[in-house]
């Protein structure tokens, strides 16, 4: 493969995945999140929308300073001070990007912006201009390029590289596109524009008629060198293009596309497990890649096949994406050592205090279940090292319920050494179990979701409990995790208390796709 056949992966899910309704990140769920994605080997992290609010802000200059190996990347409408809050947010970065956006539609010029071709042109080449003046990286994207007059993206993107864009990104914003049309979009660009050899064309694609990923390699195939894209392909509306389904398909076909990403793919799952975390998005058990289900074979002439020969029926290798099964590793006998060796094979690194915590929670759980799986021991140690204090947490809790009885629970919380007692009924126990939650803790919180999982198979399950709540007017989501779902649910909610009591960064506003 010639050396331009690397194409470069522009993760967004930062700031377009973060625009999937539902889906705010606090900034150190983002800057954990920018961690997995570079060491992931993702070129560039878009790491939000600078100008957009206070928390955006902070949390792009908290990427910026602390990713050394991935770009970073903040967005700005083609106004001054969306450049300068993109740059004030980036600029401690070792490498760094100002992407500047304008739409050029006839319908977003005529009904959003109130402009003229004439006044977009300048409007835009002025802006990157300006950017450049202040970084030497500057990418432009005509937003909702796929419906623009095409002799127009031509003279913009030619006047946009002129002006010093080193990245033309040319975005199916609506997601309207197909993919023979989107790939001759991007063929007739490299036609078409004298000057595109001096930048590298970019592909942005929304899933809304679920063709983002089929867009993006047909682009790809076309000659894009970069595609931007977000884990388990969250976003605004139905989502971006799935990073892990670009990156894979470009390694399982190297017979069509003919190029490389630096992605090193052992990191997908657990990436993916990640961003599924901070969002609260369950990700489908049938969603390639990263879906439960994506290498298990259930039908008997699939397993015959796969045991005669795996590449009967299996076209990637499961362990290639991280993905982990679920191989028996522990049990109730299993030590210390053996405890921390298998969370270092997964990844995961816990010393000190925080070891000892999520050991003794270890220990607790092989108690009750027999055989403690790869992901149970994920979401023990997820659930016990948490990104946020704990300022509150759980003792112990009792419930009554039944069919014809009112349920009632006591709760006993502990806060700073003190313990604390309520009772209290509802209208099923987790109703009850977290009004008498509100009632220790003195807070009035708003049950927004529930959502209960189990993590492994069988009656013994480890449950996890996703909620979102809204407490002291800030919507977050928390997890839970335990053999009783009831206990799972009170942990879940605590978790909810303890993040809202821990935050500091004020909520976002509205972004664009
Ligand atoms: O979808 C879109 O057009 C965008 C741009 C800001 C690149 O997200
Ligand atoms: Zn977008």
């Amino acid at each position: 493969m010639a050396k331009d056949d690397r194409v470069l992966i522009f993760d967004t899910t930062l700031r377009d995945g973060e625009q999937a309704p539902g889906a705010s990140m606090s900034e150190k769920e983002k800057l954990e999140i920018a961690f997995a994605l570079e060491r992931l080997g993702v070129d560039i992290i878009e790491a939000g929308f600078p100008v957009i609010s206070e928390g955006d802000f902070n949390s792009v200059k908290s990427v910026a300073k602390n990713i050394k190996k991935s770009i970073v990347c903040g967005l700005a409408r083609s106004i001054k001070k969306d450049i300068d809050a993109s740059y004030e947010a980036v600029r401690m970065a070792k490498k760094h990007r100002i992407h500047v956006f304008l739409a050029t539609s006839k319908i977003h010029m005529k009904y959003k912006l109130k402009k003229s071709q004439e006044e977009i042109l300048k409007m835009a080449v002025d802006a990157v201009k300006y950017a450049k003046k202040k970084v030497a990286d500057v990418e432009f994207s005509p937003e909702d390029a796929s419906r623009s007059e095409r002799d127009f993206i031509f003279k913009i993107v030619e006047e946009v590289i002129k002006a010093g864009a080193t990245t033309v990104n040319i975005p199916d914003t609506v997601g309207y596109s197909m993919p023979s049309e989107y790939g001759s979009l991007i063929a007739d660009i490299k036609n078409n524009v004298p000057n595109i050899n001096k930048a590298i064309i970019s592909v942005h694609c929304h899933d809304d008629l679920g063709v983002a990923v089929a867009n993006s390699l047909s682009a790809v195939r076309e000659g894009a060198r970069q595609v931007e894209c977000t884990v388990n392909g969250i976003g605004e509306r139905a989502g971006n293009a799935s990073m892990e389904e670009i990156v894979m398909a470009i390694k399982t076909r190297p017979d069509i596309y003919r190029c490389k990403t630096r992605v090193n793919t052992k990191e997908i799952c657990r990436v993916s497990r990640l961003v599924s975390k901070s969002t609260g998005f369950i990700v489908p058990p049938n969603k390639a890649i990263v879906g439960n289900n994506a290498f298990r074979h259930e039908s008997g002439i699939h397993q015959d096949g796969i045991l005669k020969e795996r590449s009967t029926y299996e076209i990637m290798l499961p362990q290639d994406v991280g993905f982990m099964g679920t191989g028996l590793i522990l049990g109730k006998h299993s030590g210390r050592h053996a405890f921390k060796e298998r969370l270092k094979q997964l990844g995961v690194t816990v010393k000190g205090k925080e070891l000892d915590l999520a050991f003794e929670r270890f220990k607790s759980v092989a108690d009750k279940k027999k055989q403690v799986f790869d992901e149970d021991l994920l979401a023990i140690v997820e659930d016990e090292l948490k990104v946020y204090q704990k300022v509150w947490s759980l003792v112990s809790l009792e419930s009554q319920s039944g069919t014809d009885i009112k349920s009632k629970v006591d709760v006993v919380l502990k806060c700073k050494g003190k313990k604390f007692h309520k009772s209290h009924t509802g209208d099923g126990p987790v109703d009850a179990c977290y009004k008498a939650i509100d009632a220790i803790v003195k807070v009035k919180g708003e049950l927004l979701d529930y959502a209960i999982q189990s993590v492994t198979r069988g009656k013994d399950a480890l449950g996890e409990v996703t909620i979102k709540a809204k407490i002291k007017s800030s919507s977050v989501i928390a997890h839970g995790t335990s053999t009783d779902i009831l206990e799972a649910s009170a942990k879940a909610y605590i978790n909810a208390i303890n993040k809202v009591l821990s935050q500091k960064t004020p909520a976002k506003k509205k972004g664009v796709s």
